[in-house]
Formats: structure tokens, C-alpha cells, sequence
């Protein structure tokens, strides 16, 4: 059983392979957390969740001393009635009271964990899957909060989601409702690790040790962002990748969200994660629910490798769906680097001889083949094909695309609506736009109100009719720009704060009903590059545009701070031109290859333009990485040298049972009169005999797991621009074997 109530302590034990949480029915039935760590045996003792505190205000139910509401270690704490931390729920009642005193009231425990109705949520696969939920009730109101945890045992995670019940015969009004919160005892022990950036360097890992006062990574820009992503890690002072405890929290969702640590005075921390409560407010008539998004929670005491490792399995075998999620991608050439707007049927045409010369499968038509979009000022919302500017219809493209052997895969920018479209001209009023004030613009255009039922309509009918027209076999679904004049024609004057949640649940709503309709195309995400990275967008899409930086030395950087939480079967990458379009650096072909091959691996340049040999050499990587395709796809991936402390990058991928590794290595400083740069393999077999090669010429043969893992294998500096190698790991297929 992975959930048990101990009835005698009225302590409930969520255990997984290897963490246990605990929580307990407290005194004044307060519920009060007491552990997140390694599997614990027994309950933990409740020492330090119960003082009462100098000039700290007490629940006058309880006897003098007995507790103060801001000393408590609490699950889910509200607000107005003496916790002065950050809360997970904030009300106004119908009489305008601002205060909530939540105790258990109730709770059930059952198997089989039910999504979440029209929010992403992870889902339980084959595994059954148990599920707690705990009611809480108001003390004085008809008011409930439902905490909802599921366990998933193999991937020593939880999930926390929260279910907020209005019976009171009047509405109240949610100012905040979060998803989750963990109070840490010994606060000024802890680092917090977010993942920042900006758009083009997305996700830089910032880590900060606590102080008193509050750190958060958040977003009120409509979506998840580039600048924040709502995953955080909570470690200790000296958690590294291989040692050290440390407790990861990931939001299922797209939209405005907060994760914050706050040191409060008195030394513990409190970690907590949601929707943001900029702009946000929920009316709840009586009867009605509201159901935050969900929240994956996961605990290593084995550092930062553990702990990705946990968040990869969830995020590709219980959150992300569809027919791909596991399956391997076609190798794609995209024509955004290759040609931007400047393309026609012709062009088209050898892009695809020439991809097809070079081994690849699919090409992906970027943005410009619709209404008559030739740069980025016009007709999003007209998803029209433009047959003049692609010499036909779309399915004649898709087929003339198709007869050189790949597949056909196209843009689309859903949520987007240009001011110079037929689409704003029949309906000026399906913008976001406040009363009076003209909308801003950002890349010349405007944000569609996903709230509205009817704008979804139109989006559901015209793409879904662009996509049954011809053989599209994939769909990238772009996001350029962040929300501004956040007011809806449609909703009242007091129900404007739903608007930034009610478009999340109108994207996904629409996202819904595609995927599922075209559930044999592969869907990838993006948003300026990677400004939507998170686990809401890869319930719907097993793939996100990583950054649109893909300056493969710039993407050493990116994507290593990125696998601290995301798998790379999710993680797009490309091989772009020599000199890249973002940086103006040059890169040799190899480097970009090597850096590029994730579990979604494609090219994004003019394959026309190079050289027979170049082209010789694309066929050669393409072939390479069928070969190792699936170790892309499902391998373990481990972090073996960080970018940022070392001269030589490298990473491993290595399968499950570990019998086969590829490492890739980059030299993005070179450092003369240097060591070579030792690599320490991961996950390898101890007493299992490997050989290795390096650029497919073998170095190794007969050396023992222990040996690479401990003493490692050696990568030498050239005096090279960015110089790249990789090398695969097989065990040798001796019978002496493990
Ligand atoms: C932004 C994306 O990140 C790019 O890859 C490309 O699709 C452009 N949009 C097209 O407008």
C-alpha cells in the first residue's frame, strides 16, 4: 500500500520506492505536515509542529499555549486568521470577511487516479494508482477544501491538487488558490534552484541560499515564460548531482503561476506552488467548485540526478499522451532558418530532394504559407493556405512533399490574431482588449480572447479543416508573445480575474479536442522558442521548441539547465546553419549534430546550399541517430559535465537495463596547456565488461562498468574552434556477463 492512515497518531503516510510524506491530523485538527524525506519506517513525531509563539495570535477554540497558527507546519494554509506566510488560499465572503480557518473534517483513500476535468494532470498509465483525499473544512463557513494527493511509487513522486467547495448560500470570491504547500523545518539549511533566463537563453539555473523574505520564480504573462518556469528545487547547502537531499515542484500547467520558498522568521521555510494571484479572482456561486492545477512534487536524497531522473519518468510515461509520447520522431528539416518567409512550390521542392538526399523524413513548413503572410505583420487568424504563394493546394504540396519520401508537417500560431487579417476585420472584438484603450501590439500583433467559446469554435473549425485537407503529419504550434490588455468583451466586470485562468482552459480545452481528433500527428509546442516550456503544454504535446537560440554552444547551456527538470524526449533541438542566426558564431558541423541529437532531432538550414560533402555527412548523422534513436527517446540522461564550471561539456544518454550509452562531449573554451577532461560515466553495470569507441572508432574494449563510472574515460583539448565527439558504451555480450 502506498497510502496508509495510521489511525492511532491520525498520522497519513504517503511512501513511494523511495521517499515517505507524512501529514497529521494536529491538535485543533489542524492538518500539519511532519515529513518529506527518505522512506521512513513508523511515523514521524510531531515535535516542533506545535508552539505557540510570543505575540503570535492562538485560535481561541484551543487552550491558551496550545499553538499559534504562524508556528504550524500546515498543508494547506489560508489566510486571515494568524498564519502570516505566504497562503494557499485567500477568500472574500459574501459579508466581505477575509478570514478562513481551515481543519480536517474528512478524509477517503482509493485507487485510481481520475484526471483532472479540463486541466492537464499526470494519469496513471497501467499502474494503478492510489489516491488521498483530505477535506477541510471552514470553522465558522459552509466552506471545504478538498486536498487530493496520488502516489506514484515507481517515480518517487507525489501529485497535490486542491478542490475549493463553495456551500455557503451566497458567492465568495477566491483571491488566491494554490496548488500545494510544503513547510520545511530548518529553513536557513536550504538553497532554492530556479530555472530563469530570457527568451533566447531560457531557463538559467539560479541558485540562492534562503534568506528571510521570499524567493519565487513566477510569471504574470498570461503563459509560463521565458524569464521563469514553474519548476523549482529545494536542496541543502551542498546537494550536488550525486549527494545531497533535495525536493523538486513542478506545476501541470501553462499560464500565470508562482513557486516560491519563503524563509519566515523564525527559520523554517515554506514552499509553495500555483496559480499566481496577480490578476486572478474566482467567483464560486453556491455549489460550485474550483479545482487548482496540479502540482508533481518529488524527493531525492541522492541529489540533482535522482531527482531529474524522477521528473523525466513522470513527465514522459504519466504526462505526456498521444501515439508519440514514446515513439520515435521523424528526423525533420524545418524551413524557418532555411528560408523564413521566402519560399514557394519550387523551393520547396529541393528542400525536400535535397533532405531526402540526406536521410531526413519529414520537412516542416514554418510560418508564411497562409492568407498572404510574407513577413510578420499580417494574417494570423486567416489559416488559409496561400495556393498562389505554394503553387497549389496544400495537399498537393503535402504530396509533392510526400513523393520524395517525407512526411509533411506545418506551423500554426493559434492563439494569435493580426490587426491586418480577415479574421480581426470580421471580429475586432475576439482580441483581448480593455475598454477604450487600443491593445498593445508585440510583433504586430494581438492576443485572441481563448476565454470565448466561439473563438475557440472558429480555431477548432479552421485548423481542424486545414489538417484534414492534406497528409500533415505534424503540427508546431508557435506563441509569440505574452498577454497584455487581459479584459474579455464576454465576461462581467466582476469576473475579469478569471480571464488569464479562462484562457489557459480554452487553449486547453482546444488542444483537447486536436490532439485527440489528429491523434496520429505528432504536435510540437513553442513560444518564441521556448517561452510555454512546462508540463501543462506536454500533456497535450510530447515535444516543445526548446529556445529559439540554436547556437549549439548557447544550447549546451540551455539544455543542460533544462534537463534538471524535463526529459530530453521532450526537449527539440536542431541543427541550424554553421553561422548561427543567433549569435553570428561559427560551429562545425559535427558539434551541432552532437549537441542537437535529443529524443525530438531535426535540421533547420538550407540543406540545399551544402556541399555534397556536407550532405554525404547529414546522411551519415541521420543514420546514426536511427541507430540510437531510442536511447534519445527513453534512455536515462545524466548531467556529466556542467557547461558552466567546465571547458568541456558532456552528457550521457544510457538504456535502462545499461547495456548501451552514448555520451556527448563539447569543447566550448579551449584551455591551453590543460589535462584532458575526464568524463565519469553513469548507470553502467558494475561488474559488466563494456567496449568503447569514440567517433565510431573503437578506444576501449573489456573495461569494467566500475571502472568508467569511477575512473572515468578522457576527452582531449583541440586547439579547435568548438570541437565535439561522442562515444558509445556496449556491453560486451560475454557470458561471464551480469
Ligand atoms: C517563433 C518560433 O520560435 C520560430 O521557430 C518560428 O516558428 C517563428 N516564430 C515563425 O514566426
Amino acid at each position: 500500500m502506498s497510502i496508509t492512515y495510521f489511525e492511532d497518531k491520525r498520522v497519513f503516510s504517503l511512501d513511494t520506492a523511495g521517499t515517505t510524506y507524512q501529514m497529521q491530523i494536529g491538535k485543533g485538527d489542524y492538518l500539519v505536515h511532519l515529513y518529506y524525506g527518505e522512506r521512513l519506517e513508523g511515523t514521524a513525531e510531531s515535535v516542533y509542529t506545535y508552539n505557540a509563539n510570543i505575540y503570535c495570535p492562538e485560535p481561541m477554540d484551543l487552550p491558551p499555549g496550545t499553538l499559534s497558527p504562524n508556528m504550524l507546519m500546515l498543508e494547506y494554509p489560508a489566510s486571515g486568521t494568524g498564519d502570516y506566510r505566504t497562503p494557499c488560499i485567500d477568500v472574500i465572503f459574501a459579508d466581505g470577511s477575509r478570514a478562513l480557518d481551515l481543519r480536517y473534517s474528512a478524509h477517503r483513500i482509493y485507487s485510481g487516479k481520475q484526471p483532472i476535468e479540463g486541466m492537464p494532470s499526470a494519469f496513471a498509465g497501467e499502474k494503478d494508482i492510489q489516491v488521498l483525499e483530505i477535506t477541510l473544512k471552514d470553522t465558522v463557513k459552509d466552506f471545504y477544501v478538498t486536498l487530493v494527493y496520488s502516489v506514484s511509487e515507481d517515480t518517487d513522486s507525489i501529485t497535490r491538487s486542491a478542490y475549493i467547495l463553495n456551500k455557503e448560500p451566497e458567492p465568495v470570491v477566491l483571491k488566491s488558490a494554490l496548488s500545494c504547500c510544503v513547510d520545511i523545518y530548518g529553513g536557513r539549511e536550504y538553497d532554492l534552484v530556479r530555472f530563469m533566463g530570457r527568451a533566447l537563453m531560457e531557463r538559467e539555473l539560479i541558485r540562492t541560499p534562503l534568506t528571510q523574505g521570499k524567493l519565487s520564480s513566477e510569471s504574470v504573462q498570461g503563459l509560463s515564460g521565458h524569464s521563469s518556469n514553474p519548476f523549482i528545487v529545494m536542496c541543502g547547502k551542498n546537494t550536488d548531482e550525486k549527494n545531497g537531499d533535495c525536493m523538486g515542484v513542478m506545476l501541470i500547467y501553462s499560464g500565470n503561476f508562482t513557486a516560491s520558498a519563503e524563509l519566515e522568521p523564525h527559520g523554517n521555510a515554506r514552499v509553495t506552488a500555483g496559480i499566481h494571484p496577480y490578476g486572478f479572482s474566482w467567483r464560486l456561486d453556491n455549489g460550485e467548485t474550483f479545482c487548482t492545477p496540479e502540482a508533481v512534487i518529488s524527493y531525492s536524497s541522492y541529489g540533482f540526478t535522482r531527482l531529474s531522473d524522477n521528473f523525466h519518468r513522470i513527465i514522459r510515461e504519466h504526462i505526456c499522451r498521444g501515439s508519440y509520447s514514446l515513439k520515435r520522431r521523424p528526423v525533420l528539416l524545418n524551413s524557418w532558418e532555411a528560408l523564413i518567409y521566402d519560399f514557394d512550390y519550387d523551393k520547396l521542392m529541393s528542400l525536400a530532394d535535397a533532405a531526402s538526399d540526406c536521410g531526413i523524413e519529414m520537412l516542416v513548413l514554418d510560418d508564411g504559407w497562409f492568407g498572404k503572410r510574407n513577413a510578420d505583420d499580417c494574417s494570423l487568424g486567416d489559416w488559409i493556405p496561400n495556393e498562389k504563394k505554394l503553387g497549389g493546394t496544400l495537399a498537393n504540396l503535402a504530396a509533392g512533399v510526400n513523393e520524395r519520401g517525407l512526411k509533411f508537417g506545418l506551423w500554426f500560431e493559434p492563439e494569435m490574431i493580426s490587426r491586418d487579417s480577415d479574421l480581426y476585420r470580421a471580429h475586432p472584438d475576439w482580441c483581448l482588449q480593455c475598454p477604450g484603450r487600443t491593445p498593445a501590439e508585440c510583433r504586430n500583433q494581438l492576443v485572441l480572447d481563448m476565454s470565448r467559446p466561439e473563438v475557440c469554435e472558429y480555431l477548432y473549425n479552421s485548423i481542424s479543416a486545414v489538417l484534414s485537407s492534406a497528409n500533415i503529419e505534424y503540427v508546431k504550434w508557435d506563441m509569440n508573445r505574452p498577454l497584455t490588455d487581459v479584459y474579455s468583451a464576454k465576461l462581467p466586470p466582476d469576473r475579469q480575474g478569471e480571464l488569464y485562468h479562462r484562457y489557459v482552459l480554452g487553449l486547453y480545452g482546444l488542444l483537447d479536442r486536436l490532439t485527440s481528433d489528429f491523434e496520429n500527428v505528432l504536435f510540437e509546442g513553442c513560444a518564441s522558442g521556448g517561452g510555454r516550456f512546462d508540463a501543462g503544454m506536454l500533456y497535450y504535446f510530447p515535444q516543445i521548441w526548446c529556445s529559439d537560440n540554436s547556437d549549439a554552444v548557447d544550447r549546451l547551456f540551455i539544455q543542460y539547465n533544462t534537463s534538471f527538470g524535463y526529459p530530453m524526449s521532450a526537449v527539440s533541438a536542431h541543427v541550424s546553419p554553421a553561422k548561427s542566426h543567433q549569435t553570428e558564431r561559427s560551429m562545425p558541423l559535427e558539434t551541432r549534430w552532437i549537441t542537437a541529437m535529443t529524443g525530438a532531432f531535426g535540421y533547420e538550414l538550407n540543406v540545399t546550399l551544402l556541399s555534397p560533402e556536407e550532405r554525404k555527412e547529414i546522411l551519415r548523422q541521420t543514420d546514426f541517430y536511427r541507430e540510437y534513436a531510442d536511447l534519445f527517446l527513453k534512455g536515462r540522461y545524466f548531467r556529466l559535465n556542467d557547461p558552466n564550471k567546465n571547458d568541456v561539456a558532456a552528457w550521457e544518454f544510457i538504456s535502462d537495463n545499461g547495456e548501451t550509452a552514448f555520451v556527448g562531449a563539447v569543447q566550448r573554451h579551449f584551455s591551453p596547456n590543460n589535462c584532458p577532461a575526464v568524463l565519469r560515466l553513469s548507470g553502467l553495470l558494475s561488474g559488466a565488461c563494456y567496449d568503447v569507441s569514440e567517433a565510431g572508432r573503437q578506444i576501449l574494449t573489456g573495461v569494467t562498468g566500475d571502472v568508467l563510472m569511477k575512473t572515468g574515460i578522457t576527452v582531449k583539448y583541440r586547439r579547435e574552434e568548438y570541437p565535439a565527439t561522442y562515444f558509445i558504451i556496449t556491453k560486451e555480450k560475454s557470458v561471464n556477463n551480469e
